[in-house]
């Protein structure tokens, strides 16, 4: 049953490895579903979600990283990573940024504005760990999730091109 606007709104919080784990792949899964759904040649959500999940995780132990996960009645509707001090490669300005790796809110639950608060949550953590840029990466084929970014500052800095070859 989709949820009407006027129910109980999510709330965002730190994800929790004892609590929240099962609900995060299952929100990976979707995602990666999702963007399936724009580019056919990703490998499938259950195929690699514990691979990827991991080295997102990882990544946060590295970086300074965090996920955040919105939970209505106690199930996981969504989450945001945020990695807070990600390295400059050589030939990009030298202070370090931080990045949002993924982002999603099941199907059920969108266009309620749990999106925007989890990007929200996002900045906030990266600003706190000292952070001066906020980066992320989006598929051309996404509007949804351009306009939303768009709405919240974000602008379009570089466009990554690909070719088919046979
Ligand atoms: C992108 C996504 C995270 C947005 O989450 P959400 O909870 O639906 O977003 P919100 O309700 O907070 O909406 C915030 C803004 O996003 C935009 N937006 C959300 N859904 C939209 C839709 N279906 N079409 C166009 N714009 C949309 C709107 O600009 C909205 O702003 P508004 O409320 O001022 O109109 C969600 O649609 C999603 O999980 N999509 C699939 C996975 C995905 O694309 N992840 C991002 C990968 S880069």
């Amino acid at each position: 049953m989709r949820p009407s606007k006027d129910m109980e709104p999510a709330v965002v919080r730190e994800y929790a490895a004892t609590t929240d784990a099962s609900g995060l792949r299952a929100c990976f899964v979707e995602l990666q579903e999702f963007e399936r759904g724009i580019d056919p040649a990703l490998p499938e959500g259950v195929g690699v979600a514990d691979v990827y999940l991991e080295r997102m995780l990882d990544r946060c132990a590295t970086w300074d990283g965090t996920v955040f996960v919105a939970l209505a009645r106690e199930r996981v509707v969504g989450f945001v990573c945020v990695w807070a001090r990600v390295p400059p490669e050589p030939d990009e300005p030298p202070a370090p940024y931080a990045f949002v790796s993924d982002l999603i809110v099941v199907e059920a639950f969108r266009s309620r504005g749990v999106g925007r608060a989890l990007l929200a949550e996002a900045e906030r953590c990266a600003r706190r760990r000292g952070a001066m840029t906020l980066k992320l990466d989006v598929m051309a084929g996404n509007p949804a999730a351009l306009r939303l970014y768009e709405h919240v500052g974000f602008t379009r800095r570089r466009i990554e091109m690909t070719k088919a070859l046979r």
